[in-house]
């Protein structure tokens, strides 16, 4: 177990190198499960998510071989093993991605429901699974277990599908299962994130074939088989939202690397209006803060609208603003757990509901703080370096599921940061 110790109060200055996208590379890792070959993946970020969907599918026969620290070959040709287990899928969200793949390459999966982060609400999977049924499967929840099977032989059947929802996870799912199933798919009112086009794009280079991800509708047209390939992950669209919100919060100027400007401008929007500078060179933002924050109102909404994992970041930053903010988050029923964490910091929050109603201070001060999700936890990070004093930061095993190298990439802006190990004794207390 380990914390957080950060020194606030300094602005930030100097460039900040992109990771490839997590939620991307979180569902190319399952998808490899497909593919009859090796799967040469590059730009994977080094989390913890990643490492763990690597563990699961090495437990379940693939061959998994490391060429550097952001390339990982991958070949699951030999795999025959369709259960994945309690104990590795509760650790992780996106384990949900291993029933379509698994349901798609076998006919079969038998995986057990997914853990992840908690926002305080429920995160159903219901329209993955209405996905899979209309795809020709059989479709049970036993004893925690989702085992799902095709009702004829061991293919699935296109189907023409309407999400009620527009859900990430289900659209990327039904993609999974849809790409070696027999005849056509089409999926409508499907969601449009950077992360679902990067994933119709690895399929498709591996032989699937796969159209209009990026759109509302996407139409599947099953294959025999996928290949081989090699395949680069698109850079992250949050983590970069992460380093823009975090000199927003501090002040200074950074530049923000390896990016797809295009991915970041519903964050960007924000971020001007709130007095925040951003200019696109190429590849990169430059991103400076000089003059005081200017409050705004934000509402979360599915790509192209403000993500709602950047709500939390943003938040931190509108403490700080001059005036009354108000978030409104549609996308998850309730994600403001962590404003009460804040507020021991000195940040002015009502929430009602869905809305976050901040009163920008002229200040925060360091506090003890727990993270209790991923982006809760980044928050907490922008909002301890911006603080004035230390404040101590635990449950940053939440961080590390998504961040690589924060401590790093932080330190290098010149924020006064480590990571410092919790004595056993003291971890009840600790994670509370
Ligand atoms: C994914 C992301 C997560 C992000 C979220 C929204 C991954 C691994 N995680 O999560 O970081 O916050 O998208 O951008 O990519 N819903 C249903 N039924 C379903 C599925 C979803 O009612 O079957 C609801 C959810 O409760 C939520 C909304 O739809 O209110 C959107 O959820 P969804 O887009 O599916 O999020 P996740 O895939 O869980």
């Amino acid at each position: 177990m380990k914390k957080y110790v950060v020194e606030g109060g300094n602005p930030l200055f100097g460039e900040v190198h992109i990771s490839g996208a997590k939620n991307a590379a979180v569902a190319i890792i399952p998808a490899a499960l497909m593919v009859n070959g090796v799967c040469r993946i590059e730009n994977i970020p080094r989390i913890s998510d990643v490492s763990l969907l690597l563990s699961i599918l090495q437990d379940l026969g693939a061959g998994v071989r490391s060429i550097n620290s952001n390339t990982v070959e991958i070949d699951c040709t030999h795999v025959r093993n369709a259960k994945v287990p309690y104990d590795s899928a509760r650790r992780c969200r996106a384990s949900y991605y291993l029933i379509g793949s698994l349901l798609g390459r076998f006919g079969m999966a038998d995986v057990a429901l997914p853990g992840g982060c908690d926002f305080g609400g429920t995160r159903p999977i219901d329209q993955h699974l209405k996905g899979f049924k209309a795809l020709g499967a059989a479709v049970e929840v036993q004893s925690g277990f989702i085992n799902a099977y095709a009702i004829q032989g061991s293919r699935l059947t296109g189907a023409n599908i309407f999400l009620d929802k527009v859900s990430v996870g289900a659209t990327i799912n039904i993609m999974l299962a849809a790409a070696l199933a027999d005849g056509l798919t089409v999926v409508e009112n499907v969601a449009k994130e950077p992360h679902i086009v990067d994933v119709a794009n690895f399929l498709n280079s591996m032989g699937a074939d796969i159209k209009g991800a990026g759109t509302d509708v996407i139409k599947i047209r099953g294959v025999k088989e996928l290949h081989g390939g090699t395949y680069s992950i698109i850079p992250d669209q949050i983590e970069a939202g992460t380093y823009m919100a975090a000199v927003a919060a501090c002040g200074g100027q950074i530049k923000v690397c390896n990016i797809i400007p295009k991915h970041m401008d519903c964050i960007t929007a924000k971020l001007l209006e709130m007095g925040v500078e951003v200019e696109e060179i190429d590849d990169s933002l430059l991103v400076r803060r000089i003059g005081p924050l200017i409050k705004t109102n934000i509402k979360t909404m599915p790509y192209p609208g403000f993500p709602t994992d950047m709500q939390p970041q943003v938040a931190a930053v509108l403490c700080l603003a001059q005036g009354t903010s108000i978030i409104t988050e549609s996308v998850f029923s309730s994600r403001f757990r962590y404003t009460d964490e804040f507020k021991r910091m000195g940040a002015q929050i009502q929430v009602d509901g869905n809305l976050a109603i901040i009163e920008g201070v002229h200040h925060l001060t360091g506090a003890q703080i727990q993270a209790c999700d991923l982006r809760a936890g980044a928050a907490m990070i922008i909002a301890a370096l911006a603080a004035r004093g230390t404040s101590e930061i635990t449950g940053v095993q939440y961080i590390e599921r998504g961040y690589e190298d924060v401590i790093e990439k932080f330190r290098k802006l010149g924020g006064t940061i480590s990571a410092v190990e919790i004595p056993e004794e003291n971890e009840a207390l600790s994670v509370g």
